[in-house]
């Protein structure tokens, strides 16, 4: 089985900026790509953050903060590529951007890299298909926010191979997660499960069901679900989920994926949720919620 030392990350946003910061914790050597300096900067900002905070919690003692910063290496350019032994890709929801990325990534790096994309909805044979290396094409889907949360889907596209499934799965291991096998359908095993409730939430609002307030208090006490599905929705991102929907429902045709209209409208004006500030609530500059 092939060893993996280097991991590249590709998108250092909500997911890429995590996954980046575990692999550096685990001892990987990263290399971060981001498509311009801001962005780079950006995604910096968010793991020297999410070090401080657990460094402030006792979970990180600060040498152990500065060896993970040196392991960490920040690139607008896709030529540090070449010497990673496995990529994971937390670039937009679109399977037309992640192609173009996939193949100039077949071109950079070395024939034996491992490709695994963190998509949350599209499948991985459509996007192994954009490559020359279908067999070391695999599904490595991490929860937000990951440094936190346990599970991983692997998943195995048509075309992936047995070795990689065992070196993708190992990987996830090494990193401190719990994997789980996944088909290749959209949606995987959780969000297949876990788009069609909250798009049915706002259904239910939309529907006067509730306030968005009473439908996460119900949600939270009734069921002991940590966040109420409006909380959840504005922490994935809601262009995140809009184009998530968008795809299941090209895949399945069936309504309960279908976007409802007052998530069009939300992404239309630019409210994404925490990340811009607003969704379906107010969020303060440290990403708390306003009263
Ligand atoms: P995000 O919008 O926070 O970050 C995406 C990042 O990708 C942006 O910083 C953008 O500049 C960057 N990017 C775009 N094109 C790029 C390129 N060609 N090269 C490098 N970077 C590029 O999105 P988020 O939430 O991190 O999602 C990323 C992926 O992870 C998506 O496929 C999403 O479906 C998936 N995902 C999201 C989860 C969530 O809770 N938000 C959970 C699990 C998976």
């Amino acid at each position: 089985m092939c060893e993996i030392r280097t991991v590249g990350v590709l998108g250092a946003g909500l997911m890429g900026s995590g996954i980046a910061e575990v692999c550096a914790k685990a001892g990987y050597a990263v290399v971060v790509r981001e498509v311009d300096e801001k962005a780079l900067a950006a995604g910096r900002a968010r793991i020297e953050k999410s070090l401080a905070k657990a460094i402030e919690r006792g979970k990180l003692d600060a040498k152990a903060g500065d060896e993970i910063r040196a392991r960490l290496k920040f690139s607008s350019s896709l030529e540090e590529f070449a010497s990673v032994d496995l990529v994971v890709e937390a670039i937009v929801e679109n399977l037309d951007v992640k192609r173009e990325v996939y193949r100039a990534l077949d071109g950079t790096c070395s024939p034996e890299t491992i490709f695994c994309s963190n998509t949350s909805s599209l499948t991985i044979t459509e996007m192994a298909a954009a490559t020359k290396r279908p067999d070391r094409f695999a599904g490595l889907h991490f929860f937000n926010p990951v440094p936190v949360m346990k599970l991983v889907e692997v998943v195995r596209g048509l075309a992936t191979s047995d070795e990689t499934v065992a070196a993708v799965t190992a990987f996830a291991r090494a990193l401190g997660k719990e994997p789980v096998a996944c088909r290749d359908n959209s949606g995987f095993i959780v969000n297949r499960l876990l788009v069609p409730y909250l798009l049915d939430a706002i259904r239910a609002h939309e529907q006067g069901v509730g306030t968005l307030e009473d439908i996460d208090t119900g949600m939270k006490l009734g069921c002991a679900h940590p966040m109420g599905p409006f909380e959840l929705l504005d922490y994935v991102g809601l262009d995140t989920v809009y184009a998530i929907a968008e795809i299941m429902f090209g895949e399945y045709r069936e309504a309960r994926f279908a976007p409802p209209a007052l998530l069009r409208r939300l992404v239309l004006s630019g409210r994404f949720g925490r990340k811009t500030g607003r969704g379906f609530f107010e969020y303060d500059e440290r990403g708390s919620r306003r009263a």
